[in-house]
């Protein structure tokens, strides 16, 4: 009798089920003139939060992962000889080595710290210290902290970019990028200008802006966007889910929200489901959003896409995973595209990539 690890290791391996977006940058390509101008504004620039982008630079971003994602036979070598300091204070999959292997793509060496006890940091050294050695030591910091406080703390000594990869319950901005490039590969007309009202995409997020990283940076970007995205709804049991000022911040940007406290009423009218449980807090992470569950059984609407940060818990079935609606894959993947576009344009490399005039 065969195994189902023996079946497992005779089967040849092919791309996976539910890779959904593999193909599509080609589209996003068509959709976006080339525009260097908004990318060389990020050259020397610190990427700490969504607010720091707009809709040309998100489109240019989307337009270069998509060059880098569809021609990797065209790879250039931008980064050689430049060094990035992945410095991973919290635990992570995905954010750590998406932009380790965006790096290395780029033909640039990655030193990495995945724990802050095997730094200066057991001995009660300045996060304003360390950024002082990273000066030293590297091109680009990438900083990953349980502390929404950490990557401010760093700014004033740094000479060298920082990339916010998540700070506490603050901002997850590259994250954010991600999920935004995901739905321009998946409808690359939203980027083209404005949408007319009937064709502009509703967006469902189950989670709580106001505890999750993720979502809070998430929905300043779609903000840049208010012309192609008619509506976000956040699917919510939470009694309150914004901090002062954030939802207004959002609705004058010209976003159009709605609270809703149940997922399957609102599910058949969502174009985008977007699914998050996860709140960093501290050393460890509270699960919300009890009860709001996507499953095969949910009623969504056919053609919809369902985006999630991941890591995942029980809010997301992987049956869904064998389903047109698994996006969440090829939004990973995707991440390393993103990435490898915003290195290259903060580290002043554009000009290998795109024809520029003089940098
Ligand atoms: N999406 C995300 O931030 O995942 P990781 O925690 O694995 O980096």
């Amino acid at each position: 009798m065969v195994t189902t690890h023996e079946r497992l290791l005779q089967r040849p391996l092919q791309p996976k089920d539910g890779t959904a977006g593999i193909e599509r940058p080609r589209g996003l390509l068509e959709s976006v003139p080339e525009d260097p101008e908004p990318l060389l504004e990020l050259a020397s620039r610190h990427v700490v939060s969504s607010r720091q982008f707009d809709r040309a630079k998100l489109a240019q971003l989307f337009r270069l992962a998509a060059q880098y994602e569809s021609t990797p036979q065209l790879m250039h070598l931008p980064l050689t000889g430049k060094i990035l300091i992945s410095a991973f204070y919290e635990p992570s999959t995905r954010t750590r080595l998406s932009f380790e292997s965006a790096w290395h793509r780029l033909g640039g060496a990655v030193m990495s710290i995945t724990d802050p006890k095997s730094t200066g940091i057991a001995k009660g050294e300045s996060l304003a210290d360390i950024a002082e050695m990273f000066n030293n030591y590297g091109d680009v910091i990438v900083l990953r902290s349980s502390e929404d406080q950490a990557v401010y703390d760093m700014l004033d000594t740094l000479r060298i970019p920082i990339v916010n990869a998540g700070n506490g319950i603050d901002e997850h901005p590259t994250q954010a990028m991600a999920d935004l490039y995901t739905i321009a590969k998946w409808r690359p007309e939203l980027l083209q200008g404005p949408v007319p009202e009937g064709e502009r995409i509703r967006v469902g997020i189950i989670g709580v802006p106001s505890r999750m990283r993720t979502v809070r940076s998430l929905l300043l970007l779609l903000a840049c966007f208010p012309e192609a995205v008619g509506e976000v709804v956040i699917v919510s049991n939470e009694p309150e889910n914004f901090d002062a000022g954030q939802r207004k911040e959002l609705e004058e940007a010209g976003l159009r929200l709605r609270v809703v406290g149940e997922l399957d009423p609102v599910l058949p009218e969502l174009d985008v489901v977007y699914i998050n449980a996860i709140a960093w807090v501290g050393d460890s992470f509270e699960s919300l959003g009890s009860g709001l569950h996507l499953t095969r059984e949910s009623p969504l609407k056919p053609g919809a896409i369902i985006l999630h940060p991941l890591a995942r818990g029980k809010e997301l079935a992987t049956e869904l995973d064998d389903t047109p609606h698994n996006w969440y894959f090829a939004q990973a993947r995707g991440a390393v595209f993103i990435r490898m576009a915003l290195l290259t344009s903060v580290v002043r490399r554009i000009s290998a990539v795109m024809d520029t005039p003089e940098e």
